[in-house]
């Protein structure tokens, strides 16, 4: 029999966590294949949740305690992750706030997927059937469906609606390959670390929707701003597409650079200028893109595979000159050349931007 390790982080979770552990427990007659074993990682609650859980040891077998200092809910989990795999072995993690806010009936379910061939299954409020509480303030309605925005576009990910939430089964394999990328995130900020990395290593990704109850008794530990901020900056230094449109920045510069010296100050033949300076840029964007806004899905088969690659790349880039000067004429000839600027940068962002993207996903740094 396969089994699923269920780990519990707590802090000052006394009243809870009695009524969570039964909850948990009592599904195991629903589910034949799987053995459940809880992990408690308690960070030494003064309000004694740890002594509570070893009396619950009494009565469970299947119910472990871990005690660890204060440091973080990512820490925490991390260190709940490695006592799993060292003294349980388990098949998949299951991942769960320890106050009633994710309802345990829902852990068949979660099974379920993963037998039907999801590795990362992720129980999502933000899809049809599922909810948050009605009565949460505005303030953080809005945080919660601030930050899945901003992740969901920032990672050009529209499909997967649900990158925050605590409710979660992962295959053993994707935690550890994991370890080294989301070491440093000891914070809530790491949940979002764990899903980009599975993303990025093709994981078979399943959202189940599940209302997020209120928390039965005691408060929310999370720090709104703190994690807000780490949230943006996990975003802004991991996604691909906000490199790519740095490096499209980078590549206007040097073109603009080049030309802005060769035309007007080396006083050289604009269309020689014109042909270094574009060619330049292209080199420059193909470059940056390859070693870093696509990093993980760098070219590699040799010279031949770059020079390939590059060709393509120049094609792509020349699809993007026509467009913008059959689109800009266009535009001149309908509305007139007054703001002539406004338009040209409207297809940039409109169109050039969604256009090379989409292209180099497809057919220069495709999914390994
Ligand atoms: N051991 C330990 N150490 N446990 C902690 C710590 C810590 O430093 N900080 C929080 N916890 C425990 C809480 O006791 C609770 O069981 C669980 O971690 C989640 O913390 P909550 O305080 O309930 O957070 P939340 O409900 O506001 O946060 C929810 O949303 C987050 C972001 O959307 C949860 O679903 C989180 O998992 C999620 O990341
Ligand atoms: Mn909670």
């Amino acid at each position: 029999m396969k089994k699923a390790a269920i780990i519990l982080p707590t802090y000052n979770e006394g009243g809870n966590i009695e009524e969570i552990i039964n909850d948990i427990f009592s599904q195991q007659k629903l589910i034949e294949n799987w053995q459940l074993e809880i992990v408690v990682v308690d960070s030494c609650s003064p309000d004694k949740t740890g002594e509570t859980i070893k009396q619950l040891q009494k009565k469970y077998h299947h119910l472990h305690l871990l005690e660890t200092p204060k440091e973080g809910l990512g820490k925490a989990y991390k260190k709940g992750f490695e006592y799993a795999f060292n003294k349980i072995n388990p098949y998949l993690i299951i991942q769960m706030d320890a106050d009633g806010q994710h309802d345990p009936k829902k852990i068949p379910e979660f099974l379920k997927e993963i037998e039907k061939g999801a590795d990362f299954v992720v129980g999502t409020r933000y899809s049809k059937g599922g909810s948050i509480p009605k009565n949460w303030g505005i303030h953080r309605k809005i945080l919660s469906l601030g930050a899945n925005f901003i992740i969901r576009f920032g990672f050009m990910k529209p499909q997967v609606t649900e990158w925050t939430n605590g409710y979660r089964a992962i295959k053993t394999w994707i935690i550890k390959n994991a370890a080294n990328h989301i070491k440093n995130y000891s914070g809530y900020v790491f949940q979002v670390a764990m899903l980009d990395f599975a993303i990025i290593n093709n994981a078979v990704i399943k959202e189940i929707p599940i209302h997020f109850e209120e928390r039965k008794s005691g408060i929310s530990k999370i720090n709104a701003l703190q994690y807000s901020a780490q949230t943006f900056f996990y975003v802004f230094s991991h996604s691909p597409f906000i490199k790519f449109v740095i490096v499209g920045i980078i590549g206007f510069v040097i073109d603009f650079g080049i030309s802005y010296l060769g035309i007007e100050r080396l006083q050289k033949p604009v269309w020689i200028i014109t042909l270094l300076s574009t060619e330049t840029a292209i080199l420059s964007n193909f470059l940056l893109n390859n070693f870093w806004s696509f990093a993980h899905k760098k070219i590699e088969g040799g010279p031949m595979k770059y020079f390939l690659n590059f060709l393509k790349f120049n094609l792509v880039s020349s699809g993007s000159v026509a467009i913008q000067t059959l689109g800009l004429q266009l535009l001149v000839i309908i509305f007139g050349r007054k703001l002539w600027y406004l338009y040209k940068i409207l297809i940039i962002i409109f169109i050039i931007i969604p256009y090379s993207y989409i292209l180099y996903n497809k057919f220069i740094w495709k999914s390994k």
